[in-house]
């Protein structure tokens, strides 16, 4: 796609092998609560349990491939086709990423996890999260009553433990452009797809509905809270915030 801009999770790689995947703020957020609770334990990936997380506003992925390499299977909505098309296709180029054999591979905490597993973990949904999640809500409900009419034991709700999302996280456009973690060319291509945040209520309200063990919210260091809900708690970067609402 012409101006478009590129996501290459190939240099991300490089770059979170150099720094360490613990050291991004958005995995130090997305740690599940028990691991929090859990005095020293640095290893948030657990390639024994299946960790899930929802990419409400995937952009060009950059945020779900962190997630994906801490032991996330990620499920990422966009809903611009232009951003979709330059992220699938980032995907099919790192899949078949002859580099990727040489990429190496790294050790989380003890838990192994190679490039391409890591790529195999983030799946693309070109839809709208909001209504997406909309959906799951209404399908759980729909199991649950009419599991219950039949005097069965209720299959799934959203807060059944063996259901129940671990991670949705939300990265609406930001406020202030210029504050923005994302490169300027890339923001401003966001921008030029006229993409508007203007849905950022029903955005939560879905994503609350939907019960996950936690809400991620990434903000600019000293905006507003998403919709004025405040988080139970929030990890700080120089320039970005990330507030997180445990359920
Ligand atoms: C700030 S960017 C996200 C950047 C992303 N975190 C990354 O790492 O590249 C916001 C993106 O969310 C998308 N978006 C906003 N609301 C959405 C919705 N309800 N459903 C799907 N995509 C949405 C926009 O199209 C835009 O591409």
């Amino acid at each position: 796609m012409k101006n478009a801009p590129e996501a290459d999770f190939l240099n991300m790689w490089t770059r979170i092998r150099r720094s360490g995947l613990q050291n991004e703020l958005l995995i130090r957020a997305a740690k599940p609560e028990r691991q929090r609770a859990a005095k020293g334990a640095e290893v948030v990936t657990a390639t024994d349990v299946r960790l899930t997380a929802i990419d409400a506003t995937a952009g060009f992925g950059e945020d779900a491939f962190l997630l994906a390499a801490a032991g996330y299977d990620v499920t990422m909505y966009e809903r611009n086709p232009a951003v979709a098309a330059v992220l699938r296709d980032a995907l099919s180029c790192a899949a078949a990423a002859e580099a990727a054999e040489t990429a190496g591979r790294l050790k989380f905490g003890g838990a192994e996890s190679g490039f391409r597993d890591v790529i195999a973990r983030m799946h693309l949904v070109e839809s709208d999260s909001t209504a997406a999640m909309q959906a799951m809500v209404t399908q759980v409900s729909r199991e649950t009553s009419s599991d219950g009419d039949a005097g069965n034991e209720p299959k799934a709700s959203a807060d059944d433990s063996t259901m129940r999302i671990d991670v949705i996280y939300l990265d609406p456009m930001f406020p202030d452009a210029g504050k923005s973690a994302l490169s300027k060319k890339k923001l401003q291509f966001i921008k030029e797809q006229q993409v508007s945040a203007a849905d950022e209520e029903a955005l939560l309200q879905a994503a609350l509905a939907l019960r996950p063990r936690k809400i991620i919210i990434k903000r600019p260091l000293k905006g507003p809270f998403l919709c004025g809900v405040t988080p139970g708690y929030s990890i700080k970067g120089k320039l970005i915030r990330y507030d997180c609402i445990v359920l």
